[in-house]
């Protein structure tokens, strides 16, 4: 008798996972989201849009540059080569999927400018609502698609393995129930660890549960130093998860002021307000050790606040700031990890039968440092090129003895928040070797060892191992005051 295919399992319901599991077809695919309604990625929270070189002015070599440069060169070049020439392509898709981009009074496709990118071409959707636009015409392809059974409220715990191959996955609901699932194949599409910091752009659950997944699975990491800092989270006293102000704000004429009401950018860099995510990050990092608070003045912005930045004006009423007639006090936040689970241009980790896509994977893309709106744009390709492969791919036969690979247990809360305190101070926006050294053996004698801080000694480790600094990896001289 010939056995039915067991289901590619698809972890995480963000843009990634939803675009890997829409290619796959016809190959059936269970998908599983944390969330029970499959809300909670970051990806419904990204406010900048996705690159693309649009206008005829502008080029995929254009974008391929300043990618590049973006990521201090430490790019896989083929991967970005391939993301900047695929981009175009990559809204069309978006567009048959039932996405509806903005357009300027003409009609044509309204292109902004963000961080890095020497040209206006950013495409965006509802305004600042980018990701939760592109999220919910995704999702209502996927729930109607006959080959994905989806599966909120689960929380992937364990992989299964035969002979070494990754065969399925164990996943626990909100009873704490266990529920076992055969795979043909397991996609990692987790998303990042933005939650592990005490100040993140992330929701809750970016907290590297995925990337634990995969390294208790012996999958091969890469570059888990580079974690992405945005200059620009709204300063809300006591949160962990901040509302983001979007860079789009100073793409539209917003510039950031220090307490005095001095312009936080000039003279630093050629690009201004607009410098590269790392440069502003770190100003605004040091300018709010040394004076307080750091200020984003949309007094000169051009563009309604309403159809243009619905996601920030919601999100600073909530806090009681009119942005419209008040400036917006801001902090960097950990918003993107460039390193993850080592993948080739298809997805492939190191272990047969894993793969990855999306922020939780490493194939190089976004170097040491990834330039604006370009995320959303490598979880649409990539996850649709592994989709693509996985359903042509013949379910790998492990066959004898099997064994779990556990994620192991998790920190209690206060543990957990401590962690956080200490990976903003010792692995933030500005590094100290010391310091990076100091609290690795700190967290080496915790009695509690929960996969969170063995995650975070893995990224301090890295860090340590990176001497000089790179993209979004800055190491402070032990003399200089920053
Ligand atoms: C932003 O809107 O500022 C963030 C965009 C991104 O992370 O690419």
């Amino acid at each position: 008798m010939k056995h039915p295919r067991a289901p590619i399992v698809v972890i995480g319901g963000g843009v990634a996972g939803l675009a890997t599991a829409l290619a796959a077809a016809p190959s059936p695919v269970r998908l599983l989201c944390r969330a029970i309604d499959g809300t909670g990625s970051a990806s419904a929270l990204a406010q900048g849009g996705i690159a693309a070189a649009l206008d005829p002015d502008d080029s995929p070599l254009a974008h391929t540059e300043d990618t590049l440069v973006a990521g201090a060169h430490h790019n896989n070049v083929a991967m970005v080569r391939w993301l900047c020439a695929q981009a175009p392509e990559a809204i069309a898709w978006l567009q048959a999927q039932g996405v509806v981009f903005d357009r300027d009074a003409g009609g044509a496709l309204k292109l902004g400018r963000e961080g890095g990118h020497r040209v206006a071409r950013i495409v965006h959707a509802g305004g600042d609502a980018s990701g939760a636009v592109l999220l919910r015409a995704l999702l209502a392809k996927a729930q109607c698609a006959a080959h994905i059974q989806w599966r909120g409220g689960l929380d992937a715990d364990a992989l299964l393995l035969r002979d070494g191959v990754v065969c399925g996955v164990r996943a626990i609901d909100g009873q704490g129930r266990q529920h076992v699932i055969e795979a043909s194949a397991v996609v990692l599409a987790t998303g990042g660890i933005g939650a592990l910091f005490a100040c993140t752009s992330n929701p809750p659950g970016a907290d590297g549960s995925g990337l634990a997944l995969g390294m208790a699975a012996g999958a091969r990491v890469r570059d888990l130093e580079f974690v992405q800092f945005h200059p620009t989270a709204l300063d809300v006293s006591g949160a962990h998860c901040l509302p983001l102000i979007t860079e789009a704000l100073r793409g539209a004429g917003a510039r950031l002021r220090d307490a005095g009401g001095r312009l936080l950018m000039e003279g630093l860099h050629p690009l201004g307000d607009l410098a590269p995510r790392d440069v502003v990050a770190r100003r605004v990092w040091q300018a709010r050790r040394d004076d307080g608070r750091v200020w984003l003045d949309a007094s000169a912005m051009e563009g309604e606040w309403e159809s243009a930045f619905p996601t920030v004006l919601a999100a600073c009423l909530k806090h009681g700031i009119d942005p419209r007639h008040q400036p917006i006090p801001v902090t960097p936040a950990a918003h993107f990890h460039m390193g993850g689970l080592a993948v080739d241009g298809d997805g492939r980790t190191s272990v047969p039968g894993l793969y990855a896509a999306g922020e939780v994977a490493c194939n190089g893309v976004h170097g040491a440092n990834r330039l604006a709106s370009n995320s959303l744009l490598e979880g649409i390709l990539c996850g649709r090129r592994l989709g693509a492969v996985l359903a042509a791919t013949p379910a790998a036969a492990g066959r004898g003895e099997h064994r779990w690979a556990e994620r192991g247990s998790v920190l209690a809360a206060d543990d957990l928040s401590r962690l956080r305190d200490l990976l903003w101070q010792t692995a933030g926006p500005v590094r100290r070797t010391e310091s990076l050294r100091h609290y690795l053996l700190q967290l080496m004698a915790w009695p509690a060892q929960g996969w969170q801080a063995r995650l975070a000694q893995s990224l301090l480790d890295a860090a340590l191992q990176r001497h000089e600094s790179l993209g979004a990896h800055y190491i402070a001289a032990p003399e200089m005051d920053v």
